[in-house]
């Protein structure tokens, strides 16, 4: 009997024991993500203070073309360097009036509708584009608040 309650007694042990093992495994592999998805959404901003228009894009664009701006094929275009990116009037307007109709980005064709996005203010359109420019594989000039005043 007492033999009985030794191996009941070592088999909840060693249940008790793959379990947590495997809670613990689990939490490793997290861990493990996390620090890639923070440095694909920091973009060039690695160091110090994030760029503000880091929190506009979360916020405001990162549903549809992704937290690494790689964009869903034949849904939403990337925002890795492109015609769109590189011409600044171009992309203060898309934000003031949205954009549809076909495009060809990057030799895809996307035939879609961006809203416009002409509630926010001149200042966070202004962040958003610059940061934009600056991440994502692009290397381009920020755009000033009064660029932005100046086109709305
Ligand atoms: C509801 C989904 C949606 C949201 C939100 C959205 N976009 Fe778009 N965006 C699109 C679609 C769809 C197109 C392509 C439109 C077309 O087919 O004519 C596009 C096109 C673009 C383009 C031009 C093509 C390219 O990929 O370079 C840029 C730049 C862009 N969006 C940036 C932004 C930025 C910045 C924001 C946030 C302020 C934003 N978008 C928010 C869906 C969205």
């Amino acid at each position: 009997m007492r033999q009985f309650y030794f191996y009941s007694i070592m088999l909840f042990v060693f249940v008790l024991g793959s379990c947590s093992g495997k809670k613990s495994a689990n939490n490793n592999q997290e861990q493990s993500e996390n620090p890639k998805e923070l440095s694909d959404v920091t973009g060039t901003q690695a160091l110090g203070e994030p760029h503000p228009g880091k929190a506009v894009y979360q916020k405001y664009c990162l549903t549809c073309h992704q937290s690494d701006g790689s964009g869903v094929p034949g849904m939403f275009p990337p925002l890795s360097p492109n015609e769109w990116i590189a011409d600044k009037d171009k992309m203060i307007e898309l934000m003031l009036n949205g954009q549809s109709g076909e495009i060809t980005v990057n030799g895809e064709v996307y035939n879609s509708l961006m809203p416009a996005h002409d509630f926010l203010s001149d200042e966070q359109i202004a962040d958003v584009i610059s940061y934009v420019r600056m991440s994502f594989g692009n290397d381009l000039e920020a755009v000033s608040q009064e660029e932005v005043a100046a086109a709305r």
